[in-house]
């Protein structure tokens, strides 16, 4: 069974065996039982206290204790950087893609996506995963980026340090830089995505004039209570550290944590418990009002990742054509589906499949659903049994070498076919 605490980026305090977590002192020189107190920094040291992320962790013994790391010699798509070619301005998809087969979830995760360089400390990846057996004897770790996992086939289980997380398809998870875990995949196979934020933490977007609520409510983020195992015995430490994979041997299990406070920890969130907003007159809001997470740059507004999605909803507006409208945008887009069909397209875009609008690209709905809603009659509409998602970035995307070998060839005929509006002579 797993126990959560709830509330989004707050502090808490969570210990598995009563008495391991000290009161009033974060680091004595004898926490109980022998444990080491092991501080995990989010942040500089020295952030204002409003960005400031760290907890303290209570181990069996201190992450130090392990030989030096040596080149992993597996998965070697992970961390790729995106193609060195000139990119063409060309919209971009991709059917799901055909990973290897038989792996776990390292071996098994390929980068398609990249934007910066993660020494930037800036900009996002998107990965893709097929984890056909649960890891064993080994754990995992990027110091390179915070990993939100969008699981899209198959439930996975986080058992990460800081306690254990259940997260089936249509959850999110979001396990910190630097917090080792292990994922197992109980329904025997899984796949889906995790995007990589090398730059400011997610958080939840301010509101503005929605006021107090809405969106993604805070209660509704779950972290784990602390949970801890006890296994003596080979376990290879892998970590993704300046966009390659690292590994080292050490004699017992990492996942040793038996108590942490503070507010640097895993998270999961149900995505059914998004609160929708949309127009209730007339015309879209932009799609920022579908704004799950947030990672903000340096320029106000400007964000280095916004999470998104486009969940089931009542279309009510009035004198509006309901796809999403034609658009041009500064900011470049990835998407992905969990199931369903999204509105904007009639095919081609299918559940574990990818697509690109990178900066300045035109895209919008395709020609078939184009004609479909022009011609619909105007009443309340509700999308249903869907789950779509975007990560927009302030920093164009790159496909990596692996994703433009696979893109689609006749991804712009979806916008070919257009009739020509009928306009009369200009007086
Ligand atoms: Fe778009």
């Amino acid at each position: 069974m797993t126990d959560y605490l709830t509330g989004f980026g707050g502090m808490h305090e969570t210990e598995a065996v009563a008495g391991a977590l000290p009161i009033g002192r974060n680091s004595p020189q004898r926490p109980a039982f022998g444990l080491y107190a092991e501080q995990l920094s989010g942040s500089a040291f020295t952030m204002p206290r409003s960005e400031n992320r760290r907890s303290w962790l209570y181990r069996m013994r201190p992450t130090a204790d392990h030989p030096p790391y040596e080149a992993y010699r597996g998965n070697q798509m992970v961390g790729a950087k995106g193609s060195d070619k000139p990119l063409a301005p060309n919209r971009l998809r991709w059917d799901p893609p055909e990973l290897p087969v038989g792996n776990d979830f390292v071996d098994g995760l390929v980068t398609m996506l990249a934007t910066r360089d993660p020494a930037d400390l800036e900009g996002v990846a998107l990965h893709c995963y097929r984890a056909d057996v649960s890891m064993t004897h080994r754990s995992f770790m990027s110091a390179d980026g915070e990993l939100l996992f969008l699981p899209q086939r198959g439930a996975l289980h986080l058992f990460t340090e800081m306690g254990r997380l259940d997260v089936p398809p249509g959850h999110i998870a979001i396990v910190p830089r630097g917090v080792r875990f292990r994922v197992e995949v109980p329904e025997g196979g899984a796949g889906g995505y995790v995007a990589e934020n090398y730059g400011a933490p997610f958080r939840l977007p301010d509101l503005g004039p929605i006021g107090a609520n809405g969106l993604a409510n805070p209660r509704d983020f779950e972290t784990p209570a602390a949970a801890f195992e006890d296994v003596e015995g080979d376990h290879e430490l892998i970590q993704k550290n300046g966009g390659h994979l690292w590994a080292a041997t050490i004699d017992r299990s990492p996942l040793d944590v038996v108590a942490w406070h503070g507010n640097y920890a895993p998270c999961r969130y149900d995505l059914t418990r998004f609160n929708t907003l949309g127009t209730v007159s007339f015309d879209h809001p932009d799609p920022s009002i579908f704004t799950v997470l947030t990672s903000p740059s340096d320029v106000p507004g400007r964000a280095n990742a916004d999470f998104v999605i486009f969940p089931p909803r009542w279309m009510v507006a009035e004198d509006t054509f309901r796809p999403p409208w034609f658009h041009r945008n500064v900011m470049s887009e990835a998407m992905g589906l969990i199931h369903g069909e999204y509105d904007a397209k009639a095919d081609g875009f299918t559940p574990g499949g990818l697509s690109l609008h990178n900066v300045m690209s035109g895209h919008g709905p395709d020609v078939e659903t184009w004609r479909k809603a022009s011609e619909a009659e105007l009443q309340p509409h509700k999308i249903d049994g869907t789950l779509a998602f975007m990560v927009e970035t302030c920093w164009p995307y790159k496909p990596t070498d692996f994703a433009l070998q696979r893109a689609q060839h006749d991804y712009d005929e979806a916008w070919q076919g257009f009739p020509k509006a009928k306009v009369p002579d200009a007086d």
